[in-house]
């Protein structure tokens, strides 16, 4: 069942694909597209689940969920949901025919597999007015944020939102560290950093670097 459902999202995918700059305007936001590469998405999955389960095998069944903060066309949230673990899967984006994308796209897999889509919702908004604290209801959460075009202003301040709403060891995948070099807010002490990996991304199939951060 996983195994079809993954080969039909690869097949439907690029008829949805939107790889253009949107024509509406996102002022002061940056809404350039780039995305990861499937194998990327596995090698994200499986060290964000070896981090949560600090290495062992089982991670439980139905119990946590994902969130893509900018999503795009949802390509991620949809694969997401296909592991047992996951029991919701969130993606936000504020393109409005990205959204459109990804709503057709989960319409189109509805049909088949309705099991795994009834876990995916998607939300046409900005990151920075989303309730996590309502969403993740005291469960850690496993975040996935493609920040590295995003400024280093508007990433602070998704980060404090993200200390201030998510529960303690919440897990946190980002494609830009967001303190380097900066002494600015967020405070490092309210993160701690576990990990660096490279992962294939659309803009770099040798690997990008990627960061995880638990929530203290
Ligand atoms: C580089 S793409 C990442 C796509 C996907 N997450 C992935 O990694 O494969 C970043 C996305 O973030 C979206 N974005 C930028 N600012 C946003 C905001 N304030 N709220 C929600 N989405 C935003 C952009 O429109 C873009 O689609």
């Amino acid at each position: 069942m996983r195994k079809s459902y993954i080969n039909n999202l690869k097949r439907n995918y690029p008829n949805c694909r939107h790889d253009g700059e949107p024509s509406d305007s996102y002022e002061g936001h940056c809404v350039t597209y780039g995305e990861m590469e499937y194998n990327g998405i596995q090698q994200y999955a499986t060290t964000i689940f070896r981090l949560f389960s600090h290495g062992k095998r089982n991670i439980g069944t139905n119990e946590h969920i994902f969130i893509d903060i900018g999503c795009g066309n949802g390509k991620f949230p949809l694969f997401m949901a296909s592991y047992p673990c996951i029991k919701r899967s969130i993606g936000i984006e504020l393109v409005k025919s990205r959204y459109e994308n990804s709503q057709n796209l989960l319409s189109s897999l509805s049909v088949n597999f309705g099991e795994i889509t009834q876990k995916v919702e998607f939300f046409n908004m900005d990151m920075l007015k989303f309730n996590f604290r309502e969403t993740a209801n005291g469960v850690p959460c496993f975040i996935w944020i493609s920040n590295l075009c995003f400024p280093s202003d508007i990433t602070h301040k998704l980060f404090d939102k993200l200390h201030e709403e998510l529960p303690e060891g919440s897990i946190i995948g980002c494609s830009k560290h967001p303190f380097n070099g900066e002494q600015t807010s967020p405070d490092k002490q309210q993160f701690h950093f576990t990990k660096k990996i490279h992962i294939p991304m659309s803009w770099k199939k040798e690997g990008s670097e990627v960061f995880f951060f638990t929530v203290k």
